[in-house]
């Protein structure tokens, strides 16, 4: 029995085996494009680890493509019989409990496995990044910041990879609204390690929080340097760049950015495209051409529309089939997520059927100016649609698509306090008090209409 870079036993065949796979994870937390170079060499020196043969099991899994899923199952049956053989750590069974459940489309199960791990295993930090993906794609911003917490008593400023804890942490406590904590926190990871991206994306959406658009792109400009390893997931914090220049209606910088940073690589990615959709949809949403842009987007849209795998996903996939008129599609997908709703046995089912639907419902309906609608659907969702995953900052564009709605179907009272509700939560945002003026405008308040149309000048001078 070996012990890998966190003092965890692991077994394996050879030192060799060990360093590799202690690169792997590395790499993993870097969101490193060389995880897969690392996980290979691991492989190489000991082709039947148990938890190489898991991590690869994971990394299927990560990917959220039905076309991948055998592959993962297949890496799982890999490991469970080399454990068998081998003999291994409790730690290495509630991997292989963990990938298990996951296979089996037991996603809360799988969640459950890797927080019954680090109860045992504090310093388990593959089990701790994944239970912190687990919780943010179940919408659990709480369990997001203290499953961190709950760990944290047993590492130290030594313990490696401590920096990339404290950037999970920074953002759980974000996403949980404890701003000022999260960003002393995510400021204290990338001092320890300045390539730290999850830090870094963490900082920024306390700054897109707070509606400090200046600010974020100062913070990301400074650091993006830092991140010529990074995997797709830079094209996620820029993104939030973008979101940025948006806020201040920098809107030919916003389509530029969109074209050579966030979209540059046309890949079938989730997060990818979730970035792309909900970015051209924001623009489009505050009357800006986008172009032929969403064509590329609804093609891979439409090549997964009835994977669903998580309901975030499909609601992006949804404004893309919506936004390019492609309604059969779009009907379709609809129609085979209620399905899924319905007969699948996997453990996020009932969000697709209970959110996730009526979600992507009223984003069509919203592509075909149905906006009396949209409202009726989104109303009663809008303290449920955080059960679907994903940040504040991405579930906001449904927010967006609720009050806009409301405008254009004419409920002006409604949108009037969806506004104020709005002004109280993100004051600094030039889109919310611009809505507010048009708003009031229609409703002939007059003196309110100026003075909230100052506001969003003032933000945007
Ligand atoms: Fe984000």
């Amino acid at each position: 029995m070996h012990a890998d870079a966190r003092g965890l036993a692991l077994t394996a065949s050879s030192a060799d085996a060990v360093r590799h796979y202690d690169a792997t994870v590395a790499a993993y937390l870097r969101f490193d494009k060389t995880i897969g170079d690392h996980l290979k060499s691991t492989l190489a020196a000991d082709s039947e680890m148990p938890m190489a043969l898991v991590l690869r099991g994971y990394f299927f899994r990560l990917f959220c493509k039905r076309d991948l899923e055998s592959r993962a199952t297949k890496s799982l049956e890999a490991a469970a019989a080399s454990l068998a053989a081998r003999g291994g750590s409790d730690g290495e069974k509630g991997h292989i409990a963990a990938l298990k459940a996951w296979c089996a489309g037991d996603f809360v199960g799988a969640i459950a496995c890797w927080e019954a791990i680090l109860l045992d295993q504090p310093r388990d930090i593959v089990a701790l990044k994944l239970a912190h993906f687990g919780h943010f794609y179940m919408g659990d911003a709480e369990n997001m910041r203290d499953s961190v917490a709950r760990a944290l008593y047993a590492w130290d400023t030594d313990t490696p990879g401590y920096g990339f804890v404290l950037g999970l942490r920074a953002f759980g406590l974000e996403e949980s609204g404890d701003y000022e904590s999260a960003e002393r926190v995510g400021r204290h990871a990338i001092e320890i390690n300045p390539q730290d991206i999850g830090a870094a994306h963490a900082v920024a959406h306390v700054m897109e929080m707070q509606g400090r658009a200046r600010d974020g792109v100062v913070w990301i400009d400074g650091l993006e340097d830092a991140w010529g390893h990074c995997n797709n997931f830079a094209y996620h914090v820029w993104w939030h760049r973008a979101l940025f220049l948006l806020e201040q209606e920098r809107f030919d910088a916003v389509l530029a950015h969109y074209d050579k940073k966030v979209r540059v690589d046309l890949t079938e990615e989730y997060l990818d495209i979730c970035n792309a959709a909900s970015l051209l949809w924001r623009l489009e949403q505050m009357g800006v051409d986008v172009g032929q842009r969403w064509g590329e987007l609804a093609a891979c849209a439409a090549r997964f529309k009835d994977e669903h795998i998580l309901p975030f996903i499909d609601a992006h996939y949804m404004m893309a089939l919506a936004a390019d008129r492609r309604g059969e599609e779009a009907q379709t997908m609809i129609e085979s997520l209620r399905a899924h709703a319905t007969l699948s046995p996997e453990s996020e089912a009932q969000i697709f059927g209970r959110v996730g639907g009526p979600l992507c419902e009223a984003l069509l309906a919203y592509r075909r100016g149905e906006y009396g609608r949209v409202v009726d659907l989104l109303l009663p969702l809008r303290y449920a649609w955080r059960r679907i995953g994903g940040s504040h900052a991405q579930r906001d564009v449904f927010t967006r698509t609720l009050i806009e709605a409301a405008i254009r179907a004419e409920r002006l009272a409604l949108a009037r306090a969806l506004l104020a509700e709005r002004t109280a939560l993100k004051p600094n945002d030039a889109w919310t008090w611009k809505s507010f003026a048009r708003v009031l405008d229609g409703l002939k308040d007059t003196a309110g209409a100026t003075a909230a149309r100052s506001r969003a000048y003032a933000l945007l001078t």
